[in-house]
């Protein structure tokens, strides 16, 4: 990556397509004012893989391939920016399924080298963990809880370039647990948003799930435990009463994501206490995700970070869901960092922002978890 002086006002083209989301977003950002999205277009494929039961990697690369010449139309037709106007290409350059980042990272050369403007890869974690920046321009250090279908991590954000990992899932991400959990009891996907709605006729306290991992010291998590009790709980009733009733589903996930509640507010405490050593500024967590939309577990990470004295912010449900405006963001802050990439750019199935973290284990049904 070549290193070039910064510019100061910047119209960018970002491309996302990592996962089962096609996207393009422009972004503009004047001096060091807050960059505004111009158009951000996200093109799911849900009805593609509904029959599966999850994402089929082939499926969706085909897929992105089709869409995302569309979706960077859409954009620039929305934005009215023309194609001559961009300065920068930025690109979702992993972690995710190859397939899907190779079909961005091509588009996203042609563009570069037909237009002959800079190409810029990014992490797609760290569009996630910088959207917080794009919306609230909050300054660094923050501490990021990163929750969704494919990642569970705690990071410590420093710059676009600078995360420290404190812990994260050893084997599924939240949003798979409440996507399975949805499957079990025979709601619809995606899991978070039905298995919420049924939570708040439930009685959380009916079902005593486990809280994996709380004996251990750190912040690392585990929910594949949560998943396979829901499924006991799940037989031990129709065994006894040959079904579940509505009030008996209601329950079930009442109870199971009071668990994830638990979980994620008590070992945020814990990532609190060693994110406050550094002594920021102004002590700030930002949530990013799809299960950052789940209220239940906003509303207690934010009581956790009132009680030690943090702000909380959690950006928007389409900015927390994947989308393109948070990678065109992330490539923003690349480009005034003078980061460059070339030709040689390569797709990355794994991509850890923390280098020096090691390897968190498991493969989730949306790829790898760097
Ligand atoms: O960030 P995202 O769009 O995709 C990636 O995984 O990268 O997150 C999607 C995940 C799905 O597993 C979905 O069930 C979960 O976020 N989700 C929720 C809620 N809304 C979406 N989980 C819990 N509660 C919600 N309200
Ligand atoms: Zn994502």
């Amino acid at each position: 990556m070549d290193n070039v002086p910064e510019q100061d006002n910047i119209t960018i083209l970002g491309l996302e397509s990592s996962c089962d989301d096609t996207a393009a977003a422009v972004l503009r950002q004047t001096g060091d004012g807050p960059a505004e999205i111009l158009a951000s277009i996200v093109k799911g494929q849900n009805d593609l893989h509904a029959a599966f039961g999850g994402v089929v990697p082939e499926i969706a690369a085909r897929a992105h391939a089709e869409k995302l010449d569309i979706c960077v139309e859409d954009a620039l037709k929305e934005s009215g920016i023309a194609l001559s106007d961009i300065d920068a290409i930025a690109v979702t350059a992993g972690p995710g399924l190859i397939g899907g980042v190779m079909s961005g990272v091509m588009c996203a050369k042609g563009l570069a080298a037909g237009l002959g403007v800079p190409l810029i890869g990014v992490n797609h974690l760290a569009g996630h963990a910088l959207t917080t920046r794009l919306t609230d321009q909050v300054a660094y250090p923050y501490l990021m809880l990163l929750v969704s279908g494919g990642h569970c991590q705690f990071l410590i954000v420093r710059g676009s370039d600078d995360f420290t990992r404190l812990g994260g899932t050893i084997d599924d991400a939240p949003g798979e647990a409440f996507d399975k959990t949805a499957r079990l009891l025979g709601l619809p996907q995606p899991g978070g948003p039905s298995v919420e709605k049924a939570a708040k006729s439930g009685d959380p306290k009916r079902f005593t799930f486990p809280r994996p991992l709380m004996d251990r010291p750190g912040c690392d998590l585990s929910f594949s435990g949560l998943k396979t009790a829901l499924l006991r709980a799940r037989d031990a009733l129709v065994s006894e009463q040959g079904g579940l009733s509505e009030q008996d589903r209601n329950d079930l996930c009442a109870s199971f994501q009071a668990a994830v509640v638990d979980v994620l507010g008590k070992k945020t405490a814990r990532a609190i206490v060693s994110y406050l050593e550094e002594a920021p500024a102004v002590p700030l967590l930002a949530v990013a995700g799809g299960v950052a939309a789940n209220s239940a577990i906003r509303a207690n990470l934010e009581s956790v970070c009132a009680s030690n004295g943090l702000a909380f912010t959690a950006p928007p449900l389409s900015l927390c869901t994947d989308n393109a405006a948070m990678i065109a963001y992330a490539g923003i802050e690349r480009y005034k960092a003078g980061q460059r990439d070339d030709m040689r750019l390569a797709a990355r199935p794994r991509w850890p922002l923390d280098k020096t973290a090691p390897a968190l284990l498991g493969s989730g049904k949306k790829g790898a978890k760097a």
